[in-house]
């Protein structure tokens, strides 16, 4: 069945994103239909450098649709950023008769990516990640889900903050990145949206917060992103987030009442919605399509809608601007302080 097929194989790296999973069984489907044999790589890069290899079946692929997270599970290796960590990997691929290699992940991962690819091994690069802060694409994968979710979370948050009369301080991911605060802020109807690419001032927010007061309204939503203030680390401590320093900053300048909600990892969980399911399936077959020409070392991408391809190191480690239209429209109907 499998004779005359060339192998290649998928992996999952870095933080995980709702729509791998898609993009896992496009990568299969699409790739299967090209005459490859795809294997799957468990854990990223650290079971790559194991030889953690799987087959697919057609169930478990069509039953993780609909899924969060990433069947093949993720990881962050350092062990692999090391020269010895690659060879060992690119050792455990050609002895599985790997031929090439799709990679989904964000920029750390995409760095690995470049790394196999200068080294031999033909690979090619998937955005997925909800903070949405790779260049070169207009969206990742994960990004709409997590919007929605911050959507759904704060809804629920506007109910007890109009009861109650109080400022609802949330915080949202975006390590380095301001997209999933600028766009779910906005989405919301925030009253404020903190980025990390506008520099904080505190004192502006708060004058915003009582001319929101002023003007009737006893209640205010302040979406922030993680990022604000340079504690960038979902592992920091309550009291060193950007949520918890903006909630007490309001409250010492003040008389609000205010509380705070870190929504934290269960933006990373989720069915993934149409959106980023019809995202990742494109761009998983635009990337077997690349490797099926014998192209590699770039990573697949959408721009205004259409899919394209540019090379890895083009999107590695640049910033991804904000949005000027986003943010000016947020000007318009919040405050972005
Ligand atoms: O996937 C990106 C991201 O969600 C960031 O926004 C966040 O800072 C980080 O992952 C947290 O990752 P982890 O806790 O898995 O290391």
């Amino acid at each position: 069945m499998t004779q005359n097929r060339r192998r290649i194989a998928v992996l999952t790296s870095g933080g995980d994103a709702p729509g791998m999973n898609a993009a896992i069984r496009s990568v299969v489907l699409c790739g299967t239909a090209l005459n490859f044999e795809v294997i799957g790589v468990e854990r990223g890069y650290d079971g790559l450098m194991r030889g953690s290899f799987v087959e697919f079946s057609q169930r478990v692929l069509d039953e993780n649709l609909h899924r969060g997270g990433t069947l093949l599970r993720s990881a962050r290796s350092h062990e692999f950023m090391t020269r010895e960590g690659r060879a060992q990997a690119i050792e455990h691929l050609r002895r599985a008769g790997i031929e090439g290699l799709v990679v989904i992940g964000g920029d750390g991962s995409f760095a690995g990516a470049l790394a196999l690819d200068r080294e031999g091994m033909p690979t090619v690069g998937i955005p997925g990640t909800i903070d949405n802060d790779i260049a070169c694409t207009d969206v990742s994968i994960g990004f709409d889900t997590a919007l929605n979710t911050v959507i759904h979370a704060v809804n629920q948050l506007r109910d007890t903050a109009y009861s109650h009369d109080r400022v609802y301080v949330v915080e949202v991911m975006g390590r380095n990145s301001g997209y999933i605060a600028l766009y779910s802020g906005l989405a919301v109807g925030a009253e404020a949206i903190l980025i990390p690419e506008i520099p904080e001032d505190l004192d502006n927010l708060v004058a915003k917060i009582d001319q929101v007061h002023k003007a009737g309204k006893a209640h205010s939503i302040v979406i922030v992103a993680e990022g604000v203030g340079g504690v960038p680390s979902s592992t920091r401590r309550y009291e060193e987030s950007a949520g918890f320093r903006v909630a007490q900053y309001i409250s010492e300048h003040s008389h609000h009442e205010t509380r705070v909600t870190i929504l934290g990892h269960l933006q990373r969980g989720g069915s993934p919605t149409a959106s980023d399911r019809l995202l990742a399936s494109r761009l998983g077959e635009a990337a077997v399509r690349l490797l099926a020409r014998g192209v590699s070392g770039r990573m697949v991408g959408i721009q205004q809608n259409r899919v394209v391809d540019v090379p890895l190191e083009d999107a590695i480690g640049k910033p991804k601007p904000i949005d000027r239209e986003y943010y000016e429209l947020a000007s318009l109907l919040t405050a972005v302080v």
